[in-house]
């Protein structure tokens, strides 16, 4: 090794890292069954279904289906046959998240600079050509087998991505739910891995960290776990990263990774200006939350102060409070969307608060104890 590639190894202290991020460019799920995933997310969720690749448009083995709201973009995709890495990630994890695609101005210099710090590459910065002009992408890895995906899209004005075509809506009325941009994603780690991923990101990508939670903080009578939020300089991006902690029975982390089989995407937080409209309209699609004790509404005044909301209004959607310093924030975690207990969806509506719902985290614990339970595991 040379002196100057000596220099180059990563050092969070002296490491220049200036990779702009402007958001959440898209989700990328692997399923079972796209086509019937992409309906689940359509009539359940409220999403669009936007785009299409598939053996229609010249791809042999792979269908991906793309559904939007807001800036909400979640891409679906199946493989067609049992030898593509994608039906051997089904295989194993059933459906979830493989992808959280992060949008950039420059999917090279992100590529190069957060390799050159450490981070895993996967795909080197490649360029695609479409109908509607050229984008670049490039691939960095992190926890279990879940990647950021780095698109640059200035010079792109076509459907979605190269190769993708509109997906047509014809008769289909769609139920949206104003869910409006990802706020953020969780992940889910082994124990001890936590603060090794979080000073992934910290000496790899440049994020900080925003909060800490130990056990002290999340814990019921059975079970805890740790977390850490990770956040880029804009705030765009906010990843918290979780771990399980030692309890008396299984953390729900642990049951998580049993059934995913390595670390992965727990949760997808999504925003929304009105969450009273937002969780009516997602229950009358269909969408299972998890069940709030009405013993969580009796004191909640005092908990949180004075609030916009009607509180019965509140307590007969199951919509959770909290509050902290810089103001409130109301939130909701649906089931797990498949069968496996792993992914699930939060919907968020912050009123200043930037916290992660702190003064919920027991009453949503003992909730998710209780569906553990049932699947008797805990
Ligand atoms: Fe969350």
């Amino acid at each position: 090794m040379t002196q100057s590639n000596i220099e180059t190894v990563a050092d969070p202290q002296t490491t220049e890292i200036d990779i702009p991020i402007h958001g959440t460019d898209h989700v990328e799920m692997y399923v079972g069954n796209a086509k019937q995933a992409m309906h689940f997310f359509c009539s359940g969720f409220g999403f669009r279904p936007v785009a299409y690749r598939g053996p229609e448009t010249g791809v042999k083995d792979t269908a991906s289906y793309v559904v939007e709201q807001g800036k909400v973009r979640i891409v679906i995709t199946s493989p067609l046959g049992p030898d593509s890495p994608i039906a051997d990630h089904v295989h194993r994890h059933g459906d979830g998240v493989k992808d959280i695609a992060l949008w950039v101005d420059d999917a090279a210099a992100a590529f190069d600079q957060t390799v050159k710090n450490g981070a895993i590459p996967i795909a080197e910065p490649t360029e695609e050509y479409g109908d509607g002009g050229k984008i670049l992408k490039a691939t960095v890895g992190t926890y279990g087998e879940t990647q950021h995906t780095f698109i640059q899209r200035d010079e792109f004005e076509g459907t979605f991505l190269p190769g993708y075509e509109e997906y047509g809506l014809e008769d289909w009325k769609i139920n949206e739910t104003n869910l409006e941009f990802v706020d953020h994603i969780v992940g889910n780690v082994e124990d001890g891995k936590m603060n090794d991923w979080a000073e992934y990101y910290e000496s790899c990508f440049g994020f900080h960290v925003l909060q800490n939670f130990d056990e002290k903080d999340i814990s019921t009578k059975y079970s805890s776990l740790r977390s850490r939020v990770m956040k880029n300089a804009n705030g765009r991006i906010k990843l918290p990263i979780n771990e399980p902690a030692e309890g008396l029975k299984k953390s729900q982390i642990q049951e998580y990774l049993d059934y995913y089989k390595s670390p992965g995407v727990q949760h997808v937080a999504l925003h929304t200006n009105d969450i009273i409209q937002a969780v009516d309209r997602l229950r009358t699609n269909g969408i299972k939350f998890l069940q709030v004790p009405d013993s969580y509404y009796e004191n909640l005044l005092d908990r949180v102060g004075d609030i916009d909301e009607d509180i019965e209004v509140l307590k007969d959607l199951h919509v959770l409070v909290d509050r902290d310093e810089q103001g409130y924030l109301l939130q909701l975690f649906t089931k797990p969307v498949e069968d496996r207990p792993t992914l699930f969806f939060e919907v968020i509506q912050r009123k200043g608060s930037q916290g992660f719902g702190k003064g919920n985290f027991k009453a949503l614990f003992e909730a998710i104890e209780y569906e553990q339970q049932k699947r008797g595991n805990l």
